[in-house]
């Protein structure tokens, strides 16, 4: 039987900023479904305002009021900067970054800044997004930022030789690389933001029916249908990081099921979270030795 308890909590969010990334689709939408209810004001970016503009008609409008629907295509770095500055603009504070939007197994292609797709969407994006709102975060401690990662990251390896994959690409080794990022980017951040208010968690959401498995073959799905789960399943564990106030001292952790669980051992390296974050620095053109800690 699929895991399928739902994550309980009386918790408000009145008053209180979310951004959150990919939520006009599956976990996202479910999850802005679910902190809309709780009064929080939401800022959802979305690669497409019409797809958009469609997952907003679902919503129901809290009193946090109408989400704000803003374009993002994190596989473009511009992109980040432009929707980073329109929420820079309106929202002093950031209560809470949900790192949700991702890309998986697909066939070898590149971003417009010439990163691999998977890499580049799931966390090069999504690095540069979460430095951006760095300031919006501190101001808003506590504070929380939530990278959605996945059990896939197990499988992963940090190709840093060619990070790439120019050679040798297989669409799933490309997402256990972005996926293991992910885990190793959540360690790294905690690391350089201890102290300031601001609180990180990596989540896998489950296996999740949703647009994620477009370019996998039936046999997979059906294969995985014992133990897939719905959307709103998938979001539980983001609501936890989100909302448990057992969370609110601990940061930089791995969590499914709505409980802390053991990541890789690669995902616990320390030497190579520092050099993810160094290699990510220059990538996106940040300067090097940006240390948000001591900022
Ligand atoms: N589903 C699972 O079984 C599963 C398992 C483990 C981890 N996860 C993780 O859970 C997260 C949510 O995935 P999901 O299952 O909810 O999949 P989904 O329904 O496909 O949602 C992914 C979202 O990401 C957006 N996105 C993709 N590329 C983007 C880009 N370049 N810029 C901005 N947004 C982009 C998609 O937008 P469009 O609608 O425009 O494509 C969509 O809104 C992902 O990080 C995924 O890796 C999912």
């Amino acid at each position: 039987m699929p895991w399928n308890p739902m994550y309980r909590s009386e918790a408000r969010l009145d008053g209180k900023t979310v951004v959150i990334t990919g939520a006009n689709s599956g976990v996202g939408k479910e999850t802005a479904r679910d902190l809309g209810r709780r009064g929080a004001r939401l800022i959802l970016g979305v690669r497409s305002l019409e797809r958009g503009e469609a997952a907003l008609r679902e919503l129901p409008v809290g009193a946090g009021g109408k989400p704000l629907l803003l374009q993002l295509d994190l596989a473009s770095l511009e992109s980040v900067r432009c929707f980073a500055a329109a929420v820079r603009q309106r929202e002093p504070k950031v209560h809470l970054l949900i790192n949700n939007a991702g890309v998986m197994a697909c066939p070898r292609a590149e971003t417009a800044d010439g990163f691999e797709l998977q890499l580049g969407t799931n966390h090069l994006g999504h690095f540069l997004l979460t430095h951006l709102l760095l300031d919006q975060l501190r101001a808003a401690a506590p504070a929380r930022v939530i990278n959605l990662s996945s059990l896939a990251h197990t499988r992963g390896q940090m190709h840093f030789d060619d990070l790439m994959l120019t050679k040798g690409y297989t669409k799933w080794k490309a997402y256990y690389q972005s996926k293991l990022a992910n885990v190793l980017f959540t360690r790294e951040l905690a690391r350089r933001l201890a102290g300031s208010g601001v609180t990180t968690y990596a989540v896998h959401p489950g296996v999740v029916r949703t647009e994620l498995w477009r370019h996998q073959g039936g046999w997979l799905r059906a294969l995985l249908r014992p133990v897939v789960r719905s959307p709103e399943q998938g979001a539980q564990t983001t609501l936890y990081c989100a909302l448990a106030p057992e969370l609110e001292t601990v940061s930089g952790r791995y969590y499914a099921d709505c409980k802390e669980t053991q990541p890789s051992r690669r995902a616990q390296s320390d030497e190579d979270a520092a050099r993810l974050w160094a290699v990510s620095e220059r990538l996106v053109g940040l300067p090097a030795a940006t240390d948000p800690g001591t900022q």
